[in-house]
């Protein structure tokens, strides 16, 4: 005997960022910059690959295609309240902070950089 089980999921949002990494060269040794962007543990993980350019802007990317799913702008308070998290396999995942936290129930997100370029996309559930 056959059953199928329908799972119907609905999109409620997509983002998805571009940016150029040389973008933060000369932010990288700008601690106070570092700070209005990134919180205490984002700034642990950007200590941890040795203030890898890559890592800095794939999570400022992942960041913005957040908030493009959600279609608002970018001011320094919101991005503080966007964490970007690593599980045990270092797969990126969103925790959200203040006025954003229990607003959105499920995120999706993806990061990846190659050669210039820092892309990432999220998908609101
Ligand atoms: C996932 C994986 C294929 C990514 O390959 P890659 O081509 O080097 O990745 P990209 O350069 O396109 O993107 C890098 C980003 O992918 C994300 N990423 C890393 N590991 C990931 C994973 N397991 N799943 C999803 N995303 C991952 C991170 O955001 C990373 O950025 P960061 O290094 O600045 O934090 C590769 O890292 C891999 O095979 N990892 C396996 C890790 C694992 O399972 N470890 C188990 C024990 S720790």
């Amino acid at each position: 005997m056959f059953y199928v089980i329908i799972i119907w999921v609905t999109i409620m949002g997509n983002g998805i960022d571009l940016i150029k990494i040389n973008r933060f060269e000369k932010y990288v040794n700008n601690i106070k910059f570092l700070k209005s962007i990134f919180n205490e543990n984002e700034i642990n993980y950007i200590e941890k690959t040795n203030y890898s350019l890559n890592t800095i802007a794939g999570l400022y990317a992942a960041k913005e295609a957040f908030l493009k799913a959600i279609k608002k702008g970018i001011n320094h308070h919101i991005m503080l309240d966007i964490e970007i998290s690593h599980d045990s396999n270092n797969a990126p995942f969103i925790i959200l902070h203040n006025s954003l936290k229990d607003k959105y129930k499920k995120i999706s997100l993806s990061i990846s950089h190659d050669g210039e370029y820092a892309i990432a996309m999220v998908v609101l559930f």
